[in-house]
Order: structure tokens, then sequence, then C-alpha cells
């Protein structure tokens, strides 16, 4: 019979997902060492050593990757039991967790703080993060919900979407297109565009568009962030194409230009992301139909 605490579990589920006792005890609001006899007393109760220590890293060993299948689905449980709880309080007490695409980090902030003003005592957290590391969340069932781009297939989720999200190229006000109309997208074939990183929605929809229009694009420097991009841009290092929704402040102070390019916007949606058997608390609920009915209208777009 397996002696061991709740607690201890707990503790080593985080450290077996971080692979970092530091990382773990920052999660938990625990000191390192703290973290670290837990560990020791779990390992004790087992038998058997959980961790490995190589270099710097750890591992899991054989006997803790099996513990930590269990622990994660114990872990599960516990904040579904948790969630139960707050449930039976109502809206008065309960936690929001959304973790969003970097792109949807120029709305869903204004659009958390009225939710928030609307229900003072809801805990929200906001994680901002790519459509890669997203779509992992979801398969770790590591937050309420998501607002992405384009769903995946594959992973059981329910995916409804608010709001259009247009992609435009952007230029340097000063660019030699800056005021031609109706841009054939061939005539793009002799510029650089500074690109998004690998995973990243709007990397591609860019590159499914050109494919899919038969015309080839040169790709520039990566670049893991919108803002990078459109500081690249107004630098004169190439051309972008970027949501709509992050570029409003240098369209209001001129310092981007929207090119006329024919095709344009390519029209993607933003979605409100869950998975299906996820069971929403009355607070996720309540913002998912926020979000459904009055996102497009606050933000005007
Ligand atoms: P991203 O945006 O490019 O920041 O990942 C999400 C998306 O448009 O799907």
């Amino acid at each position: 019979m397996l002696h061991l605490t709740f607690r201890q579990l707990s503790v080593f589920e985080a450290v077996a997902r971080h692979l970092s006792y530091s990382r773990a005890a920052q999660e938990m609001h625990l000191t390192q060492p703290a973290v670290s006899m837990q560990i020791k007393q779990l390992e004790e109760n087992v038998g058997m050593p959980l961790f490995e220590q190589l270099g710097k890293k750890i591992y899991l060993t054989e006997a803790g990757r099996e513990l930590s299948h269990y622990s994660r689905v114990i872990a599960q449980q516990l904040s579904e039991a948790e969630t139960v709880m707050n449930d039976l309080k109502g809206l008065q007490r309960g936690r929001l967790k959304i973790s969003v695409a970097s792109t949807a980090n120029y709305f869903a902030p204004q659009l958390l703080a009225i939710f928030s003003q609307r229900f003072p005592t809801v805990t929200v957290s906001l994680d901002v993060t790519n459509r890669q590391a997203l779509l992992a969340q979801l398969a770790n069932n590591e937050m309420d919900m998501a607002i992405m781009g384009q769903p995946p297939e594959g992973l059981d989720l329910v995916a409804e979407s608010f709001m259009e999200n247009p992609l435009i190229v952007i230029a340097p006000v000063k660019h030699p297109l800056a005021a031609a109309k109706k841009i054939p997208l061939a005539r793009l074939k002799s510029e650089t565009f500074l690109v998004r990183e690998q995973g990243s929605g709007t990397r591609i929809a860019m590159e499914r568009f050109f494919k899919q229009h038969g015309v080839p694009f040169q790709a520039g420097m990566e670049m893991s962030s919108n803002e990078a991009i459109k500081q690249a841009v107004q630098a004169g290092l190439g051309l972008g194409i970027l949501s709509l929704h992050t570029i409003g402040l240098e369209l209001e102070t001129k310092r981007l230009k929207v090119l006329d390019v024919k095709g344009f916007p390519i029209m993607r949606h933003w979605y409100v992301v869950h998975r299906k058997d996820k069971r929403l608390s009355t607070v996720a609920q309540a913002f998912k139909g926020f979000l459904l009915t009055e996102a497009k209208q606050i933000l005007g777009h």
C-alpha cells in the first residue's frame, strides 16, 4: 500500500510537468527546498527515485514516468472537484484561466477588464502564447478555454467563432507601393517578407495563402512577435502580414501603411475554444457567453 499524501502528489505533478524544481516552486508558491523535501519524502514512500539529475537538467525515471500518468489524472480530478465546489458558490468566487494566441493579446485584456468589472470577485489569469503552445495546453487540459485563430482538427474540441480576424499587408509609409491601388499578388514576388515564427497561426495562414495563389514569397527575417515585425517593417527591412488587430496604433499615428493588395485581407476568425468534455465552471460559461454576444460590439470590429 502506497503511503503518500495529496500534497506530495501535487508537488510531484508540478515538478514532472515543468521538469524543474524552481518552476514548480514558483507555480505552487513554495520555496525550492520545500519542493525538494516533498519529493524526497515521496521517493522514500515509494521506495524508488522518481527523478534523476544529469548535469543541470532533471529527468523522470521509469518509476517517475509511471507515477506521472496517475498524478496528472488525479490533479485534473481534484481541479474538477474544486470547480464543482466553486460552482456551488455561484459566480462569487470563481477562477477563470484563459490562454490566448499572441495576436489576441491586442484585444483580450480589454475584454477581460470589462468582464472583471462585472464580476470583481472572480480571479482571472491570462496566458499569452502562440498557437502551437495553445494546442499543447488544450491537450493537457491546463486552462478553461483558449482564444485562437483556426482551431485544429483532431483534438476533441468545441470552437465557436466570435469575431473576424483580417490579415493585411503592412509596409513602411514611404514604400513605393504605398499609394498603389489593387496591387496584383504576383507583384509582391520581389519583396521580402518578415515572417512570424513556425507554429504561429498568422504564419500558417500567410503561407497557405501564397501557396493557394501559386505565388512564391521571399521570407526574410523570422520574428516571434507581432511587435518585432512592426518595428522591422517601419525600419525598412521588408513587408509584413499581420492581423489588422495588431496595428491600430500605428495606423492612427501613420507609422505604417496597409497595402491595397488584391485578395487581401485574408479573412480569418477568432474562436473561443475548449475541450468537448470540459466541465465549464459557471464563471467560464459566463465568459464564453460574454465573448460570443458582446466582444465584437465592444471592440468595434
Ligand atoms: P498567432 O495568432 O499568429 O499569434 O499564433 C493566432 C492565430 O492567428 O491563429
